[in-house]
């Protein structure tokens, strides 16, 4: 019999890791299998800080996976990484007379694509390399070259680059649990790929997946990735803003902050009332829930602010035609939605996962959009080599050079947008 190939998503959250295990239906929809999900230890703002607590936690959500399919063999997992050291640039690049027969295959196109690596440095690794458009013999806003005949065809690429230090650490806490990573996937790019509809693409949007350490910002314009970012800004901020605001410790406020917090709070009726559980033998308290929702209206301004300072650094002067996609645990906050359109104007949404049908009740939820969206990227990409250098596989040659595309030019543009 042959034997049964598995996907598995790793999301490695500065709250929880989550592994999600499914498999291709015979119609060629993805089923889920299992999930393990376990709180994060040794994650700050999305970067590992103590790896052998996080390799603790890998290995506990993948055993509670495993769980589910038995003597079933996970051997590749795609792993999400975020971080403020995820920045992103857009290049421009062309080839004169792209084939001797005049028109374009699929592997000139290969080869074009990868001249748009750019020159890193040892610090840096290339992430990914997404296609944004061609344009051939002049002709712009060309989606697939292939077939067509031309003198000259340009592509423009976007690229996400990482740390390479912070890479090789993710790789190095999920292969502790004999796991081998199969592609490391920005958070962001996962997130959108579980939310977002061909619409928004199409129109224009921004995404943010507000999660408990870091806020993942990826904008789409004309259907592709354009500008992705991440911003240190996430729920447990909110969390010790209102730990601080109360006189509580961190695990009451984490509780009051999930059941009565709101984003907008003048929006609440002046007399409700909240108890504030006793703890430490302090007795309990009742308070106005506007008073608990000042702190975090604050800090949700100032974190949807700077989304639209991304959203300017982008190039874009104001949210695009999709308006603003909100996921990710924080999206559940109450009052957000409205909040975000008064702030950004523009359509808002709080997305769900979406994309996979008969998705488990408890994996429709804003927290497992980038799970959910890795293993949807993970099936669209499969069989792609990873662009990082980690030891063994690699696009890299062995003095640590890009690969040289074939090519007539170098390259002619870089637009830095990160
Ligand atoms: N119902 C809710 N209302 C408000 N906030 C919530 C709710 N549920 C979860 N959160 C918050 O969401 C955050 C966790 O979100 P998520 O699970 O997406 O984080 P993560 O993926 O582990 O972290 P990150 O992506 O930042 O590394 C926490 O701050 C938590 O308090
Ligand atoms: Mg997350």
């Amino acid at each position: 019999m042959a034997k049964e190939i598995f996907y598995t998503a790793v999301d490695i959250g500065t709250s929880k890791v989550c592994s999600i295990v499914a498999r291709v239906g015979t119609e060629g929809e993805l089923k889920i299998l299992g999930t393990g999900v376990v709180e994060s230890q040794g994650v700050q703002k999305g970067r590992i800080e103590n790896i052998e607590e996080v390799q603790a936690a890998i290995r506990s959500s993948l055993e509670e996976s495993q769980r589910y399919i038995g003597r079933g063999v996970i051997s590749g997992v795609y792993a999400g990484v975020s971080g403020t050291h995820i920045t992103c640039l857009n290049t421009k690049d062309f080839v004169d007379y792209p084939s001797d027969s005049g028109h374009i295959g699929p592997d000139q196109l290969r080869d074009l694509i990868e001249s748009a690596f750019p020159q890193v440095d040892d610090s840096q690794e290339v992430l990914h390399i997404i296609p944004i458009g061609y344009q051939v013999d002049g002709l712009t806003a060309v989606r697939n070259p292939v077939g067509l005949h031309a003198g000259q065809v340009q592509v423009e690429a976007h690229v996400v680059l990482g740390d390479a230090a912070v890479l090789r650490n993710t790789i190095k806490a999920v292969e502790a649990s004999k796991v081998s990573v199969k592609s490391l996937v920005v958070q962001s790019l996962a997130s959108a790929e579980a939310t977002l509809t061909g619409d928004e693409r199409e129109m224009g949007v921004v995404m943010v997946d507000i999660g408990g350490g870091t806020s993942d910002v990826m904008i789409y314009r004309q259907g592709s990735p354009w500008y992705s970012s991440v911003i240190p800004v996430g729920g447990n901020q909110l969390t010790r803003d209102l730990a601080v605001a109360m006189r509580v410790p961190f695990y009451v406020a984490e509780e009051i902050k999930v059941k009565w917090g709101h984003a907008l709070p003048e929006t609440l009726r002046g007399d409700e009332e909240v108890v504030v559980p006793s703890f430490q033998g302090q007795p309990r308290r009742v308070v106005k829930r506007r008073d608990l929702g000042a702190p975090l209206h604050a800090r949700l301004v100032e974190l949807l602010k700077l989304v639209l300072l991304r959203v300017r650094q982008s190039g874009l002067r104001q949210l695009p035609t999709g308006g603003l996609v909100i996921t990710g645990g924080c999206a559940e906050t109450e009052g957000l939605q409205a909040l975000a359109q008064k702030i950004l104007g523009g359509p808002v949404r709080i997305a769900y996962p979406r994309g996979i049908a008969g998705l488990p009740t408890q994996l429709r939820k804003p927290t497992f959009s980038a799970g959910i969206g890795l293993l949807l990227w993970g099936i669209k990409h499969q069989g792609e080599k990873r662009r990082y250098r980690n030891g063994h596989r690699t696009l890299w040659g062995a003095k640590g050079k890009p690969k040289q595309a074939k090519k007539e030019r170098g390259a002619e543009t870089r637009v830095s947008v990160g």
